[in-house]
């Protein structure tokens, strides 16, 4: 009789324990032990991709760092520039890539899309969630075909792995891998066991055959993928699509990549017919306005390594209520109190009895501090109901006393704001040092404190 071994595992963690838990002594939340059946006592062997067909292949010994001999790695490159970019310049044979979002975001439509582009590979689209018929008519919405592409609506490992024997495909892409279940476990789809072991099928599929596998998770609602962490370590590139439903706008973010930067990202438009690549996201990111409005101002921000310029827009109202609202969307609300605070101590600005309400248009999130001077300038426009020219743009962090800090990649951001248009950036003063200012044609003005801010814009 075959044995069975059963361990409790955190559902947001993966953290495994041998008894039940009140609270994850590894990420610390509440009531997420479940009793998972761990393993039926099969030998690993039988449970390899290939079925135990061959004998290992892996007789590895000691070797001299020296002796290693390097090659390139193999890419293929997509028609997709911005996938291209965020995987490190193409997608690496052999590699294993989870791909994190929230339902709904549009990972299946991106790799759906990128799959039918690549009209050069045989690509193998496994998908647990949609009906063949689902995904035919998502492809015709998107207006693409490919002779190279085939489909399989399955959930389970062994019989995947059969049919990729049959098909030998070039590039495999799972949806999701929530969805699938191994044999080999027997604890239900989605589970943490599961989803580590068939990661690790695929995994050694990956690297045995040296073929490309890309892995969609849907992502809990705190942000973490698929809610185990274990993947992120199994895969060798973690992706996360990112954006508000409501809006157009998605972001394709590396977490981790082991051939490449983590500072990339891609921007996407959702469209009627797919997902469209956004080369030049500032120009979309700010409204085109004729009429001077109070309480915007530009931000000049990086995402990554890419410039971009955002569009901060602030209300500042006579509170109605005994306690005052603050309402931040895309803002950490934190930051805004904090933003708030400073102003009224070292600006004597009386934000204490004033609603606030702060906005990132375009439905984006921006963590760059180099917002807070932008923040700051769109309150106190608001506050004031004087308008800040649509050609001056900020960039710079707003410390605790009330000093502008610096920020990184002052020149960047420069250039980018002089590309667009604009005439004047503010920054800080401790940016000067070691640049040479006089090649822009934008003015660049330097400043120390909120006050000094406060009295050049007003
Ligand atoms: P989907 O790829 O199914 O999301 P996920 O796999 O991340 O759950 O995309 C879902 C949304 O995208 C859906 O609400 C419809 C929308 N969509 C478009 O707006 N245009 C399109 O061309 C397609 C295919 C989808
Ligand atoms: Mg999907």
């Amino acid at each position: 009789m075959s044995k069975i071994r059963t361990a409790f595992f955190c559902q947001n963690c993966g953290y495994e324990s041998a008894k039940w838990n009140g609270k994850c002594p590894s990420c610390g939340e509440w009531n997420t032990f479940v009793e998972e059946r761990v393993q039926k006592d099969i030998p690993q062997k039988q449970q390899d991709w290939k079925n135990n067909d061959s004998p290992s292949p892996r007789t590895q010994k000691i070797i001299n760092l020296s002796e290693v001999v390097t090659k390139d790695e193999e890419r293929i490159l997509t028609p997709d520039n911005e996938l291209n970019r965020v995987l490190g310049g193409g997608i690496v044979a052999g590699s294993l890539v989870l791909v994190g979002g929230e339902p709904g975001i549009g990972k299946s439509t991106l790799f759906l899309q990128n799959a039918l582009q690549l009209k050069h590979i045989k690509t193998l689209y496994i998908s647990g969630e949609e009906s063949e018929q689902q995904i035919k008519m998502r492809a015709d919405r998107i207006q693409n075909s490919n002779e190279q592409f085939y489909l399989l609506t399955e959930t389970s490992t062994q019989t995947i792995f059969q049919e990729i024997k049959k098909l030998q495909p070039q590039l495999v892409i799972v949806d999701s891998i929530q969805t699938l279940h191994s044999p080999f476990i027997e604890s239900a789809p989605g589970s943490v066991s599961q989803i580590r072991e068939t990661t690790a099928e695929l995994q050694r599929f990956a690297k045995e055959s040296n073929t490309p596998v890309f892995l969609i998770g849907h992502i809990t609602k705190d942000g973490s993928i698929a809610g185990p962490k274990v993947l992120e370590h199994m895969v060798d590139t973690v992706l996360q699509f990112e954006g508000d439903q409501h809006y157009a706008y998605r972001i394709l973010r590396t977490i981790k990549n082991r051939f490449g930067s983590t500072a990339e990202l891609g921007i996407y438009e959702m469209t009627g017919t797919g997902l469209r690549q956004v080369t030049n996201p500032s120009e979309i990111l700010i409204s085109q306005r004729e009429d001077l409005l109070s309480g915007v101002a530009i931000s000049a921000t990086m995402e990554g390594m890419r410039p971009l310029l955002v569009e901060v827009q602030a209300l500042v109202t006579q509170s109605v209520y005994g306690t005052p609202q603050r309402t931040a969307t895309g803002f950490d609300l934190r930051r805004l109190q904090l933003l708030l605070a400073v102003l009224e101590k070292r600006g004597g600005f009386h934000f204490g009895v004033k609603d606030v309400f702060l906005n990132i248009a375009g439905g984006i999130r921006v963590e760059d501090p180099a917002i807070d001077l932008a923040v700051l300038c769109a309150l106190l426009s608001s506050y004031e109901d004087n308008a800040i020219s649509p050609k001056i743009c900020f960039s710079g962090e707003v410390g605790l006393s009330g000093e502008i800090r610096a920020v990184n990649r002052i020149e960047q951001r420069i250039a980018e704001a002089e590309k667009l248009g604009f005439e004047k950036i503010f920054i800080s003063r401790y940016n000067k040092k070691g640049i040479d200012f006089s090649k822009f044609h934008i003015e660049v003005i330097a400043v120390g404190r909120v006050e000094e801010v406060y009295q050049r814009l007003f």
